[in-house]
């Protein structure tokens, strides 16, 4: 940028939420520069986050599958080897591709990128300090603050990514540990178990408290889950907090005890991930300066509008309120370049899917169970298993179910929890359901293909207003 030039929106951070508002923004003619520090844009999501997650996933699936599931399918296979540096690479192929993508897509939309750490010098003007060396600085006539989420540390724990990690570091071992405890049975803990308990290592889980899943998943579906990831050869020592712990011998030693007060006991293992969640980042972007205030779980506080008390700088993504989500993220971009242009924008906080990419994998959207029972909320059940699905039959693949979660006057859709194969692609249909407010009977009288995997749902819906024909 040219010294103190002015934009339309300048965004600090070029993540999920600040990518997204930038090509946005371009595509609405306004003059933007999206600041990032990392070197790459799109942020934990695509560098150290969904995206290099979901290759491990599928590729250590994919070998697992091919070590334990092949008999019974007729297929003989001979000497199978994991090569672990190669299944790294495919990783970062995929990364790569997509962050480049992404710059490309600055190109096509005017965006400017510079990359360095910017910093508030004043409610209208960014200093960055240049990667390169050096430093420049922006003027926005609107600023987006974008800069994302960092691990929750443990105290006690210091992280080095070789022994003690986050996911940074679970995404980039350099060979399978014999042992790895998980702290915290949340999302992550569940992904990143399971990629390295399918490569071989013994993995121990503890969760504080009785269920697994993290916020926001069904109970039944969460007990569920968690049979079939301990038929895989995950354990789980749940209501069990983790106290303290030692990294000075040759194995990680933890303290842990019962939530509810009972025996102390020691763990050890090779290695231990620390998933315990994730909280807003805003270091060094200079808030003090400009005297904006955090609230007590560190997120910048916006109306909403997305607007700080300075009503030209907004807030949108993991800094702030809501789920840590990228497509979260993604809606809100949209919708604060809206704000900005035309006044008015949307995001509808109620239908926001969840997925859980284990096999099977987990996926959610409205409100479950226990939140309906807890708000005294009426409300009908319909289930579905997938054992009963033609084409879950064929694929051998049968564990889990679908569940439908509906109004018992009105027939209305509340929500929809599915643990089963392909779940994060089905939960899009309840999500689509959810949004044009449909009831069950209106999803039930769709015709679905057969054999699919999305009859299953047709069917739980068919449970839930009146009764499924296969089950
Ligand atoms: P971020 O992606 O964190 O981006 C913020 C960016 O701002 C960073 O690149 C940072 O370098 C930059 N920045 C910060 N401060 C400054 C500054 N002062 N100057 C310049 N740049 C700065 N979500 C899903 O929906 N699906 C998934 O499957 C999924 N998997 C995940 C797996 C893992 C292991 C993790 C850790 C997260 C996962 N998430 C997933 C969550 C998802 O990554 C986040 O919700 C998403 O990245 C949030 O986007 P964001 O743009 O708000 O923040
Ligand atoms: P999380 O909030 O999902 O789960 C953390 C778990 O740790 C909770 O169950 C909590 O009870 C437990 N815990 C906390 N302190 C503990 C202690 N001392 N001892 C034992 N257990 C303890 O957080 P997680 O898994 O770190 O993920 C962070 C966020 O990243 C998620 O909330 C999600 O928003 C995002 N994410 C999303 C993914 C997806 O969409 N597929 C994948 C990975 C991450």
């Amino acid at each position: 940028a040219s010294q103190a030039e002015e934009k339309d929106l300048v965004i600090i951070g070029g993540g999920v939420a600040g990518y997204v508002a930038a090509i946005k923004a371009g595509q609405e003619g306004l003059k933007v520069a999206c600041i990032e520090k990392r070197g790459a844009l799109g942020g934990t999501c695509l560098n150290v986050g969904c995206i290099p997650s979901k290759s491990l996933l599928n590729n250590s699936h994919m070998y697992h599958s091919i070590l334990h599931d092949t008999k019974n399918r007729g297929i003989d296979v001979g000497d199978v080897k994991l090569n672990l540096d190669a299944m790294m690479k495919a990783k970062d192929t995929s990364v790569s591709g997509l962050t480049k993508g992404i710059e490309f897509l600055f190109k096509k939309n005017g965006v400017e990128y510079i990359k360095g750490t910017g910093t508030f010098a004043s409610e209208n003007e960014i200093k960055v300090a240049l990667n390169d060396g050096g430093e420049t600085s922006v003027v926005g006539k609107n600023i987006l603050i974008a800069t994302g989420s960092e691990s929750t540390p443990f105290p006690g724990l210091e992280f080095d990514e070789e022994r003690v990690i986050t996911s940074t570091g679970a995404l980039a071992l350099k060979k399978v540990p014999e042992s790895m405890i998980v702290i915290g049975g949340g999302i992550i803990g569940l992904e990143m178990g399971s990629v390295w308990s399918r490569l071989g290592a013994k993995v121990t889980v503890v969760e504080f408290l009785n269920q697994i899943g993290g916020p926001g998943m069904d109970n039944e579906v969460a007990k569920s889950i968690q049979k079939l990831l301990k038929k895989q050869g995950m354990e789980f020592k749940l209501g069990t907090k983790v106290v303290s712990g030692d990294k000075t011998g040759e194995k990680i030693k933890l303290e842990v005890d019962s939530a509810k007060g009972g025996k102390p006991e020691t763990l050890d293992a090779e290695v231990v991930l620390v998933a315990i969640g994730r909280r807003p980042y805003t270091a060094g972007l200079g808030l003090e300066n400009i005297g904006l205030e955090l609230d007590d779980r560190g997120r910048v506080v916006i109306d909403s509008e997305y607007r700080t008390k300075h009503s030209h700088i907004r807030c949108i993504g993991d800094c702030t309120f809501g789920p840590m989500l990228a497509h979260k993220a993604e809606e809100e971009a949209v919708a604060a370049v809206e704000y900005i242009k035309k006044g008015y924008g949307h995001v509808n906080y109620g239908v926001i899917p969840s997925v859980m990419y284990t096999h099977p994998e987990v996926a959610w959207v409205g409100q479950n169970e226990q939140e309906l029972k807890a708000a005294n909320i009426p409300y009908k059940v319909g289930n579905f298993p997938f054992s009963a699905n033609s084409r879950a039959k064929t694929n051998l693949d049968t564990d889990g179910m679908v569940k439908m979660l509906a109004d018992p006057e009105t027939d209305r859709l509340l929500g929809c929890h599915i643990v089963g194969p392909n779940a994060g692609e089905m939960i899009a249909e309840a999500t689509l359901a959810l949004e044009y407010g449909a009831s069950t009977e209106d999803i039930a009288r769709t015709c679905h293909a057969h054999p699919t995997l999305a009859e299953a749902f047709k069917e739980a819906a068919m449970a839930t207003y009146s009764k499924a024909i296969h089950y």
